[in-house]
Order: C-alpha cells, then structure tokens, then sequence
C-alpha cells in the first residue's frame, strides 16, 4: 500500500496534483500538506495537514507516523517571489530539498518526486530548443537553487540509492489556483483580465518567447515518469520538458480570436530580464525516449479550454 506525502500541496501544481493521485492511489493514501490551505476539493477529499519543509523534526515525525512511502516535494518560492528574497528562497528552496533526500535515505523512502525548472538555464545557453545537457549559468537565485538542488538530487541516486526524479517543468498554465510568483505567471492573468476587464497589462514584453505548458500535461507527464521503471530512467538530476513555446503576442492574438475587443498592453518589470535569460524552447527528446512523455494541449485547444473554465468558475464564484 503506498502512502504518499504531497508539500506545497496547495499550490499551483500541488492543488491539482493532490486529486490526481488520489484518484489512482485512494483519498486516505494521499497527504496534502501546505503552510497554507488548499482549495476545498483538496481540503475535503482526504487528509490535509499544516506541515512547514524547514521543520526537519515535523518532517520526518509526520513521515514515520504516517508510514509514508513516497514524496512529492513542491514546497518552494518561485522566480519572482525569490528575487525579492533571495536567501530566504534560497533557505525554503535548498533546505525544504535537503531535509527531504536526507529522510528518503534514512527512512528508505521508495521515490521522491521534486520539480525543477527551465529556469535552470542562463543568458549563456543556446536559447533555441535547448539541450538536455547543455552550459547553466543561471542568474536569478531561484534559477540557482534549481540547478543546486539537480546536483543534489544526483547526488543522493549516485551516493545513497535513493529513488529521485524530476521535470524540468516549462511555464504552467492552469485555472483552478492562481499562479504562485513566477515569470510564467502572465500566461495565467492574462486569461483571467481577458474575460473580467477585456484588457490586460502585460509584466513581460510583447516578444518574450517562453515554453509553457497546460497543467494536464504536466500532472500527466509527473505521473508518467513516476510510474516508469527505474532501469529506464537515464537522467538522475532532471528531464527536460518541451511542452509549448509562444510569446505575450502570440496568446493575446489567440484569446482576440475568442474575445475580438480584448487589448493587451506593455509595462514591462523586472520580470522581464528574468524571461530573457531562459530558454525560447526546450529539446526533450531524452525524455520521450526514456519515459515517453506526452502532451496533447496545444495554443488553441489549451486558449479555449482557459476562456470556458474561467467564465465558469467566475459564474459559480459570483
Ligand atoms: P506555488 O507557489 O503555487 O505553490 C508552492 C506552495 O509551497 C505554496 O502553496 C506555498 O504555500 C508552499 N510553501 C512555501 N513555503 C513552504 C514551506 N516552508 N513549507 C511548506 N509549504 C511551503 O508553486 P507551484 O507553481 O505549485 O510550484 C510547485 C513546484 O514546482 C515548485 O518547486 C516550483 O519551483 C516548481 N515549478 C513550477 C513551475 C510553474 O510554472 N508553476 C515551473 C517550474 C517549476
Ligand atoms: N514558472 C516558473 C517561474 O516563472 C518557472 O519555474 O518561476
């Protein structure tokens, strides 16, 4: 019987990676835990507990009482949050990693999942469908605590045998729980402004080409590489991942299409330097040829899908 443990569950990915799993492994099996409160799905569905990454003692307490036998550790600050506090993000980020490897060695759990992230890559990396193994310099302290926390995820599957894996994740886009204070976010509020305000003033400029990808191809993919037989995972620190490659223009255009008054404007903030320090688009042939991961959303499918759930939930919401 697995027992798995979710941090950061109430969060972007966390929140919607929390029903996944319990519908595969049952409601009671799957512990959400978060700083914060999860949407009432989550809160109602199975168990939820207030858990805090840095508190070593609370960790490993609730994992041995728990009998946890796999993590998903989300728990972090994202690239924007970070770069106002860089080394309390670096604490949350890198402490919350190393407290979790160090329990997965000690209590012999069978698999960690952790994200990482594009934001890996730096102003030195070919920007153009960027190789799995190719130069990181990253130059924001979320980006650096990413590549640190790959090198340490190697290094517990090297030293100690303990079953890590890890995404790579593009943008992600979703509607269920807002965006948790990154440079992707924009790919979010945009839609929410489009039906609220039919405007929207973007963080980024109208040229930024960033890879993103829609939340079901995400959880998808995570579920996909943690259910791969461990003999056919080559890469230990993280796996690229492609998904969808556009600019602030190119989805303004596409939610016109759906909303002909929509107007988007530019301010661009310090965001901006970050998304021109990252990957344009993301080769990731290792991963379809390791675990075959797949994603079916792309621009138009993922732009009509955002516009009718928003309008819904705004609609139950009001
Ligand atoms: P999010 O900000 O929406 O959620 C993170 C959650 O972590 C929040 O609910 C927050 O309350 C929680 N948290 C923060 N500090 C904590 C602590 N000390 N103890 C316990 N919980 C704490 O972020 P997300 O988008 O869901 O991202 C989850 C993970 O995926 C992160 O590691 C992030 O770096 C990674 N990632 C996300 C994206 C993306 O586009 N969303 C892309 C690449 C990687
Ligand atoms: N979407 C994330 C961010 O912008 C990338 O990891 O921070």
């Amino acid at each position: 019987m697995e027992k798995i443990l979710i941090t950061g569950a109430s969060g972007q990915i966390g929140s919607e990676l929390t029903m996944a799993l319990r519908k595969i492994y049952g409601n009671d099996n799957v512990y959400a835990t978060d700083l914060k409160d999860a949407p009432a799905d989550v809160m109602e569905s199975g168990p939820f507990h207030k858990l805090d990454v840095i508190d070593n003692k609370a960790l490993v307490d609730f994992t041995i009482q728990n009998k946890i036998t796999q993590v998903y550790h989300l728990a972090a600050l994202l690239s924007g949050t970070a770069e106002k506090k860089p080394l309390f993000a670096w604490d949350i980020n890198m402490k919350g990693l190393l407290y979790m490897l160090e329990l997965a060695k000690d209590t012999g759990l069978k698999k960690v999942f952790w994200p990482s992230s594009i934001a890996v890559f730096g102003p030195t990396t070919p920007k153009v469908n960027t190789p799995q193994l190719t130069v990181a310099e990253p130059s924001t302290v979320y980006g650096i605590s990413k590549l640190a926390g790959e090198r340490w995820c190697e290094y517990y599957f090297n030293r100690y045998e303990v079953d890590v894996r890890s995404i790579r994740y593009p943008g992600l886009i979703s509607y269920k729980t807002e965006a948790g204070g990154g440079t992707t976010d924009y790919a979010v509020e945009i839609f929410y402004d489009a039906i609220k305000e039919k405007k929207y003033e973007c963080f980024l400029k109208e040229d930024a080409k960033l890879p993103m990808m829609f939340m079901d191809d995400a959880i998808n993919s995570t579920i996909k590489l943690m259910e791969t037989d461990a003999s056919k995972i080559t890469i230990r620190s993280s796996y690229n991942l492609g998904g969808i490659s556009f600019d602030p223009k190119e989805i303004a255009a596409e939610i016109k299409r759906h909303i002909p008054e929509f107007e988007i404007t530019y301010k661009p903030d310090f965001r901006q330097k970050i998304a021109e320090s990252w990957p344009q688009s993301i080769d990731d042939s290792v991963a379809r040829k390791d675990w075959d991961c797949i994603y079916t959303y792309d621009l138009t499918k993922m732009t009509q899908l955002m516009l009718d759930e928003i309008r819904k939930k705004l609609v139950i919401n009001n």
